[in-house]
């Protein structure tokens, strides 16, 4: 039997390697990671991370032939081929920092792999790594080996939180990149056997290395790139009268274009693609190419623009200050269906809003008090480690309550923003929640999610995205 072992039981290695063992009855999946309190939530009954699908396909194979083990050493000895899939954040120090991936848990795992393998292995990079990556891990497992063959594979993953299951039963394209040499190919070739049992084989790309590494990279960088396109142009929507959902439809439209990734919204969040444009902007900069990198980082300045945009928005409609002001924050996590708040908008904009000394209560129905504290005082970047390396108990933020719904949340307050499009966020009970506000009542809807027309009606000044502006807000406009 097969068996497959998974370095890193987070967000990618988890569900993951949970459909493998699905699709796969035939290969033993072992998940391993450092942080026991992670192992021991994937054995319990509440997993560690919220993902539609997930518990179920879990459930199917947990205790058969899938686990979830602390025991890293001894599964990496007896598997046949080895996933890592660590963190790979943003350096915070030295060269690079502020940009270049911090390769510290990956170069780890692999020097522990060459410290405990007695046999030959495949060893598939699963974290999204700088391109030319494989070529170090390379070196350290080779001058570590002990006469033992590694054959290194990169195989990055595209699912999208949210839609892991789905986006990993049903993936657009799976890849793998490895060495163009006959052992390279045979590792190729076994790692593609896996994904057959479940992808059409006309969906696995199999690719150089390098090419696989940077398509991740280049994937993420387009993707990014859409959103703050759309942004930019709901800045100009709001300037000119223009609608920004009615501009991404006919643009969208266009075959050539495509309808998805389109929509306006607060800025984009989520674990990887800020880290990821960041690093591709320092691996243009490493290869003298300052001109490709400026054009990436452009892509991150308009998203960071859009956040402070939205923030000056608040403020200066509310008379230019909301010093003592209880404004309520619906939604916290960078999407909906997920409890991720990694690099998620609404941190920014709290802060923002912290910074002019307004009072936040902030509702997300699947983000706790603990997690929304923790994110509003940790340094940028500090969130990508593992979690037992982690500030414990972090100074809590004054002026930040969190509660546990929507009605809590928005009594007695000023104004309203919408950070995530949560669905139960489109059908509260708006009248009930004007009649309980300060007046005037304010929402500011930073994912378009609420019928504007509909509230305007019930009497609440509406900001919506790239959308025509109430006139209120006219006569009141937004300095970025
Ligand atoms: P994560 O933080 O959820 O999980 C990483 C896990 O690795 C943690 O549980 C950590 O404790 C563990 N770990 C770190 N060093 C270890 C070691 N030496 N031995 C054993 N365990 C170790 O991160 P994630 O979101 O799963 O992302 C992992 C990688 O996949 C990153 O490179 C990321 O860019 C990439 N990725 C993420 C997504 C996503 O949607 N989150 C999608 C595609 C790719
Ligand atoms: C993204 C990619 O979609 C995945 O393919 C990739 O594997 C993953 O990053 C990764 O490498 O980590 P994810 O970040 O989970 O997945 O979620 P997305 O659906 O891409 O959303 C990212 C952010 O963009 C969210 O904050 C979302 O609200 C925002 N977004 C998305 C918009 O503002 N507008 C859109 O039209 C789409």
């Amino acid at each position: 039997m097969v068996k497959i072992c998974c370095i890193g039981a987070g967000y990618v290695g988890g569900p993951t390697m949970a459909v493998i063992a699905l699709k796969c009855p035939n290969i033993q999946v072992a998940v391993v990671d450092i942080s026991t309190a992670r192992i021991n939530a994937w054995n319990s009954d509440t997993l560690p991370i919220y993902e539609p699908g997930l518990d179920e396909v879990v459930k199917k194979c947990r205790g058969k032939n899938l686990s979830f083990s602390t025991d890293v050493e001894k599964h990496v000895a007896e598997s046949d081929i080895v996933f890592v899939s660590v963190n790979t954040p943003t350096k915070t120090q030295g060269l690079g920092a502020g940009k270049a991936a911090d390769l510290t848990y990956w170069e780890s795992a692999a020097r522990m792999i060459a410290d405990v393998a007695k046999s030959n292995k495949i060893v598939v990079e699963k974290s999204t790594v700088p391109v030319k990556t494989a070529e170090a891990i390379e070196k350290i497992l080779t001058h570590n080996s002990k006469g033992i063959n590694f054959s290194i594979l990169s195989n990055p993953e595209f699912l999208a939180e949210g839609t892991a299951i789905s986006d990993l039963l049903n993936p657009d394209r799976v890849l793998i990149g490895g060495r163009e040499t006959p052992e390279g190919k045979k590792a190729i070739e076994a790692l593609r056997d896996v994904y057959a049992h479940w992808v059409p084989v006309d969906r696995i790309l199999c690719t150089n290395l390098w090419s696989a590494e940077l398509s991740k990279l280049a994937a993420n960088a387009f993707l990014a790139q859409r959103i703050s396109s759309v942004n930019a142009m709901s800045a100009l929507c709001e300037a000119t009268g223009a609608d920004v959902s009615q501009v991404a439809h006919a643009v969208g439209k266009d075959t050539r274009i495509g309808p998805k990734f389109l929509n306006a919204s607060v800025g984009f969040g989520g674990s990887c693609f800020q880290k990821d444009i960041l690093n591709l902007v320092y691996i243009c900069e490493c290869n003298g190419l300052p001109e490709v990198a400026t054009y990436w980082k452009q892509v991150i300045k308009v998203n960071d623009y859009q956040k402070t945009r939205f923030v000056n928005r608040i403020v200066s409609s509310m008379f230019n200050t909301v010093s003592g002001k209880k404004i309520a924050v619906l939604g916290f996590a960078f999407k909906k269906d997920t409890g991720d708040t990694r690099e998620t908008p609404a941190i920014d904009v709290c802060k923002g809003l912290i910074g002019d000394k307004a009072k936040l209560s902030i509702y997300d129905p699947q983000v706790n008090q603990d997690q929304i504290q923790r994110d509003l005082s940790m340094k940028k970047f500090d969130w990508d480690h593992p979690v037992h390396l982690q500030p414990m108990s972090p100074t809590s933020v004054k002026d930040v309550s969190v509660v546990w719904d929507a009605y809590t949340a928005t009594k007695d307050a000023h104004g309203i923003c919408i950070l995530t499009e949560w669905d139960e966020f489109k059908n509260l009970d708006y009248q009930k929640i004007f009649n309980d506000m300060q007046k005037p009542a304010f929402v500011f809807d930073g994912r378009n999610v609420v019928d504007a027309e509909r509230l305007r009606k019930i009497g609440f000044i509406v900001y919506s995205i790239g959308k025509p502006l109430d006139d209120w807000l006219k006569d009141m406009p937004a300095v970025a």
